[in-house]
């Protein structure tokens, strides 16, 4: 059988693409060569790190800022410069990006650098104290009088303390020749650090502010540049692109995520232009797929319980815990869970931010109930739920 991707319409589909010149710039993991409007960001962070230059320790960088404001990306920007310069100096040094998604413990990011540093530690198995060793000791003097400098990038730095505490920092903070770059989405995640490690990390602070409309236009302007065929983009495009992540915080992924998507949906009908009609579908269908991912993962008894607010959504009733425990079991029939398991799956529900819940008093004597309500789109939520 011929391979799927020789297919004719696809192939002559990729061919005369229209549209888009080259898509990968529009990918969330592109590293532009320059990054706009963070230039004060970026000169902080190598004011910090210059002193590696001259073989000596640099502090510790936290860098803090809301989603999508350009925190990975500076600091890998700052990365490559750093690399750059040091092989012109003939510096030891080295900087290892750590996505704490990826390794979650102490044991697995100390793991982690060690092999990639040329030192073979297995992936479990060591005590703590074995691989902490096993690390400290690739910073003895090498055979050519020179030690080893090492920088370590901890992104998303919040998940990894939230789920094993603060000792990774305490190690690499507590060995010679180590400094932390720590990467939070919360300006308040010293809270998950002891004052020991507060003390040892003695960091700097560098914020990243959320972009505002006019600099997403100009962040935008580069990256569609690179992505589209001349004269594609309507010109009110990638304003109203930007308007709109400005909206949502100032996010540079949703407004590279919404220009990507418009020039999509422009390519699958063969419009010749992108248009801002694109734009606020593209919007739609990024939420839709937001939303439909977080619905196909929820426990089937879940989904019932969306289907009950929905359903009483739509006759406009006010919702109660009460209320909607009846429209779940006439939903459920036997299957049914228990009137406190329904409280849970309110709770988690609540958390993913589909819906929101509200006590109210009813007055004296009265009590408290629990008015639920729905946030996402009602026509969106019933055509996923029922296509699952
Ligand atoms: N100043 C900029 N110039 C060009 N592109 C940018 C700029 N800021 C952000 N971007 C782009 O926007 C996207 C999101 O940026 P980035 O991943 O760095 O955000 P972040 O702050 O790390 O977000 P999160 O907290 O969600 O991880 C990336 O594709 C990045 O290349
Ligand atoms: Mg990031």
């Amino acid at each position: 059988m011929a391979n799927i991707f020789e297919d004719e319409q696809l192939i002559s589909n990729r061919r005369k693409n229209h549209i888009f010149k080259n898509k990968k710039p529009l990918d969330h993991r592109f590293l532009p060569e320059k990054l706009v409007h963070r230039d004060v960001q970026i000169r902080e962070i190598a004011r910090n790190w210059v002193d590696v230059l001259d073989n000596v320790t640099p502090s510790n960088v936290t860098l803090y800022g809301k989603t999508g404001t350009g925190k990975t990306a500076a600091s890998k920007f700052a990365r490559e410069q750093l690399i750059e310069a040091a092989d012109n100096e003939n510096i030891f040094v080295k900087i290892e990006y750590i996505r704490c998604t990826d390794f979650t413990t102490e044991y697995q990011v100390i793991a982690e650098l060690c092999n990639r540093l040329g030192r073979d530690v297995p992936n479990r198995g060591w005590t703590k104290a074995e691989v902490v060793n096993a690390f400290r000791s690739l910073f003895r003097t090498n055979a050519f009088g020179k030690k080893l400098q090492l920088i370590v990038i901890l992104d998303e730095i919040d998940i990894l303390l939230d789920k094993d505490g603060d000792g990774i920092l305490y190690t690499l903070t507590r060995t010679d020749n180590v400094a932390v770059l720590s990467i939070s989405n919360y300006l308040d995640f010293k809270n998950l650090i002891k004052s020991r490690v507060t003390s040892s990390l003695n960091d700097k602070e560098i914020v990243f502010p959320p972009y505002g409309a006019d600099q997403l236009s100009d962040i935008l302007s580069e990256r569609a540049e690179l992505s589209f065929n001349d004269n594609v983009l309507n010109e009110d495009v990638i304003p109203l692109c930007s308007a709109m992540a400005a909206k949502e915080e100032g996010d540079a992924r949703y407004a590279l995520d919404l220009l990507k998507n418009a020039g999509e949906l422009a390519f699958d009908e063969a419009c010749e232009n992108v248009t801002t009609d694109h734009v606020k579908r593209a919007k739609e269908r990024i939420e839709h797929s937001k939303v439909s991912e977080i619905l196909s993962t929820l426990p089937l008894q879940q989904q019932r319980v969306l289907m009950a607010i929905l359903t009483l959504t739509k006759q406009k009733e006010e919702i109660t815990s009460g209320k909607l425990y009846e429209s779940y079991t006439e939903i459920s029939k036997k299957d049914a869970v228990t009137y406190r398991r329904i409280f849970d799956f309110i709770n988690e529900l609540e958390l993913l931010g589909i819906i929101s819940t509200n006590t109210v008093s009813r007055g004296r004597g009265k009590g408290r109930t629990n008015i639920i309500k729905l946030q996402c789109d009602e026509n969106l939520l019933e055509t996923t739920l029922y296509s699952i």
